[in-house]
């Protein structure tokens, strides 16, 4: 039997950054904001909310969405690159708050791909017979990892959470292909540079503000012109169909730009792509599961559509996933 998504659940904080306030925090306007990236406004956690909490509540909504409880689940993944701590994992964390029954329970960093290579990952131990119901999530908190100095960044970034229970589906449904990769020699396009083991946090790294990402924006929106549109391409003719036959496309959230590019080169009208950036900004691995569950939720995404789940992010990674929901 295929796997398939049975629930879908997503969270955000509930304090929203709008392109006015980062007005009043660095030399920048709402007008370059929302022409440069299409971002209105973004969720910022609350200081006492962490990666976990919102991972924990999408989590949640997921499996209650699935009609399950946590008693059924047997792996939990999350993909995330904003962890509470180097360890326990977040996925741990999420076991732990949602009473799961002991299984296997660990965090994947692809970035912003981490919701294509989680999905993948849970796909493939699923399919080997290691778990029954799997529990996938992305969430990120970049705004703790995000330099509130560095106008090319901050205005970009914001925290939340998708999920999706995957389980058995009827012939035909389902995660019909997946297509992952990476190229480590561009790594360091999109980079935290210190508080790791080869800059280990110190006075120094803090006074340097190296604890925060830093981007080379112009050369990822080179690297996701190209590699967005053929990671669809890719999965579209695993899964043996026509760009034609998809139903929606659910991109990564990361500018309104870069989503305008994959229209033209894959030439898909621009009403298939479900689009939140506005919203909620760029908020990593969590992006495509929000953006999956608000569409499910309004009922644009319905049963037996079929999708195609698409991402590129640090690493850098890229990837994409069809699936018939
Ligand atoms: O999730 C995956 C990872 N990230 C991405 O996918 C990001 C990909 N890259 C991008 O989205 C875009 O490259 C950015 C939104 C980051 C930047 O947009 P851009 O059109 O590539 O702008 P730019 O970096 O070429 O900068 C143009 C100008 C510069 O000024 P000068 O040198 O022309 O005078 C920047 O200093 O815009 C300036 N600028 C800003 N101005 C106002 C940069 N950030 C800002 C800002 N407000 N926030």
């Amino acid at each position: 039997m295929p796997f398939g998504i049975l629930g879908t659940g997503s969270a955000f904080p509930d304090r929203i950054l709008t392109n006015q306030d980062l007005e009043k925090i660095v030399e920048t306007n709402d007008e370059w904001i929302r022409t440069r990236t299409g971002i209105c406004e973004r969720r910022m956690a609350e200081p006492e909310i962490a990666t976990s909490d919102l991972a924990a509540r999408a989590g949640a909504k997921a499996i209650a969405e699935a009609g399950l409880t946590p008693a059924d689940i047997d792996l939990v993944i999350v993909a995330t690159f904003t962890p509470d701590h180097f360890t326990p994992s977040t996925a741990c964390l999420v076991h732990g708050k949602l009473n799961i029954p002991n299984c296997m329970a660990f965090d994947v960093n692809a970035a912003c791909t981490g919701w294509i290579y989680a999905l993948s990952c849970a796909n493939g131990l699923l399919t080997t017979g290691m778990a029954k119901k799997a529990l996938v999530i992305g969430a990120d908190c970049v705004t703790r990892l995000t330099n509130f100095k560095d106008r090319t960044t901050c205005v970009l970034f914001g925290d939340a959470a998708g999920a999706v229970v995957l389980g058995e589906v009827e012939e035909g449904r389902g995660i019909l292909s997946q297509f992952c990769s990476a190229d480590g020699r561009q790594g360091q396009y999109i980079i935290v540079p210190g508080g790791g083991s080869r800059n280990p946090c110190s006075h120094e790294v803090v006074d340097k503000d190296e604890q925060f990402l830093q981007m080379s924006g112009n050369d990822v929106f080179k690297f996701a012109a190209t590699t967005l549109p053929e990671a669809v391409n890719i999965a579209v003719d695993r899964a043996g169909l026509k760009i034609d036959d998809l139903d929606w496309i659910i991109p990564h959230q990361a500018n309104l730009r870069i989503i305008d590019n994959a229209v033209k080169r894959l030439h898909v009208p621009h009403e298939k792509f479900i689009i939140n950036i506005d919203r909620f900004g760029n908020t990593s691995a969590a992006s495509i599961g929000v953006a999956l569950d608000e569409a499910v939720g309004d009922g644009r995404v319905k049963p037996g559509q079929l999708i195609c789940l698409v991402a590129f992010g640090g690493g850098l990674t890229w990837g994409a996933n069809v699936i018939r929901l």
